[in-house]
């Protein structure tokens, strides 16, 4: 089945991801066309898999559907030529690896991601989460939520974590948001308007920009050490050997990247559904233990990753349809968090419904992160609730043009908080 070419080249354009028109093209598809081939001008053609049991099966299925033999975000066809071209090595990363080297690398800092050590971090994650509640009662009733606040909380909580110092931070800032936002004017490093290749090209100076970074840190955590996930990664030895190090950068990368722009947007989404529903901030107040569900709602809400590409290893099936060895295919998530046959009202944002989202991907690859995304948002929210005495919009909710990153880049907002 084909997309309809209205709705194929909206998939591919980043602005639909902002003012909301994909959450249109998504309904429709998942009645119409649940798997079908995108053939969109300057991109090679994909399948958009936007059920939810698809995606799923999709992720479970690793070895039909690789991570790394085709890009595993969406590039355009002239994007992909350049990268190919291109003679400046690129980092390796988890997100496209495949199959035992993919478990080993992950293996590396598996440990650190569990709920059990994570608890040795919650003190101190709560002092950053109370310093984020004091800037706000700083700033004195009025902030934009999404610049101000919610983008610094998460960045800090990651550096920590892999050892990148608080002087570096805006840079690391910076370069994040050129990845992410390639394709959005306001973010990309040229700072106008971008043709898909001239993002790419953006994206890829970011990249490089990380690698010349990171290079340094690798020699420090190599000669000295520390109590850090830098050095963890810096000093990996996988079947008796140290990795190399386009590995190790790129596990830097992945790192410092995927932590913390993912958890702003979604933590910025939680307080647009609670400044849009007073009941729901009042119930929140009145019982805390509710915090945890709200965590997962704006989740599933915001599904700030909104989609990650896979490519057949083989001819096979899915959801009655012959996928064709190399078809790439998108698991758009923000579709699957919608799902009207897994999501009751799926457009209500609704703390009660039992946490099923693929907003953390699913299977082999599932959010390394995931534990500690949902630690530092409880925590943030436990911090702010109990001081904030009323809440209110100050203004338009902007969403990032983006197709692989987004949510909100503005969220002016009104207070009151003691
Ligand atoms: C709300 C916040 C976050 C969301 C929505 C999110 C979402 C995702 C998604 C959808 C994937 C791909 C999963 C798949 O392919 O099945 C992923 C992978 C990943 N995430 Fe997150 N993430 C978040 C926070 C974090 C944080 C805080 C970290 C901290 C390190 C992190 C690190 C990673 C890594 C390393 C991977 C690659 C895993 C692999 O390929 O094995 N993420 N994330």
């Amino acid at each position: 089945m084909i997309v309809p070419p209205d709705l194929a080249r909206t998939i591919v354009d980043p602005s639909a991801y902002a003012d909301g028109r994909i959450e249109d093209v998504f309904t429709r598809l998942r009645r119409e066309v649940p798997l079908g081939q995108v053939q969109a001008e300057g991109y090679a053609p994909f399948w958009a898999v936007t059920r939810h049991a698809d995606i799923m099966e999709v992720e479970r299925r690793s070895e039909d559907f690789s991570s790394g033999e085709l890009p595993v975000t969406l590039a355009s066809q002239k994007a992909t030529a350049q990268a190919a071209a291109s003679t400046m090595p690129m980092p390796r990363t988890l997100v496209s690896m495949d199959g035992a080297e993919h478990r080993a690398f992950r293996q590396l800092t598996q440990g650190w991601f569990v709920p059990q050590n994570l608890r040795k971090l919650e003190a101190r994650i709560r002092d950053l989460a109370r310093g984020s509640v004091d800037r706000m009662a700083a700033l004195g009733g009025e902030c934009d939520f999404a610049r101000e606040i919610s983008l610094f909380y998460p960045l800090r909580v990651i550096m920590e974590i892999l050892g990148v110092p608080e002087v570096d931070e805006p840079r690391m800032l910076k370069l994040t948001q050129e990845l992410f936002g390639g394709e959005d004017k306001d973010l990309n490093r040229s700072g106008g308007d971008v043709d898909p290749a001239a993002a790419a090209e953006g994206i890829r100076d970011a990249v490089m920009e990380f690698v010349g970074y990171f290079s340094s840190m690798v020699e420090d955590r190599r000669k000295t050490p520390r109590e850090d996930l830098g050095s963890v990664v810096a000093n990996g030895v996988i079947n008796g050997q140290p990795i190399g190090f386009p590995e190790i950068v790129g596990y830097y990368l992945i790192i410092a990247t995927a932590g913390h722009d993912t958890t702003s947007n979604t933590t910025t989404t939680g307080l647009w559904a609670l400044a849009e529903r007073p009941d729901l901030l009042a119930q929140l107040k009145a019982d805390p233990t509710l915090i945890p569900a709200h965590v997962d709602e704006s989740i599933r809400w915001a599904s700030s990753v909104q989609h990650f590409m896979r490519s057949a290893t083989a001819d096979v099936e899915l959801a009655g349809q012959s996928i064709r060895k190399g078809d790439w295919l998108m698991l758009c998530y923000t579709s699957g968090n919608r799902d009207e046959a897994v999501f009751e009202n799926p457009f209500d944002y609704d703390i009660r419904r039992p946490s099923k989202h693929v907003a953390f991907g699913y299977g082999p690859h599932v959010c390394l992160g995931q534990h500690l995304a949902r630690m530092e948002m409880r925590i943030f929210w436990e911090e702010l609730l109990p001081r904030l005495e009323s809440l209110e919009l100050a203004g338009k909710l902007v969403r990032t043009s983006a197709t692989f990153v987004g949510g909100p880049r503005h969220l002016p907002v009104r207070y009151r908080i003691t």
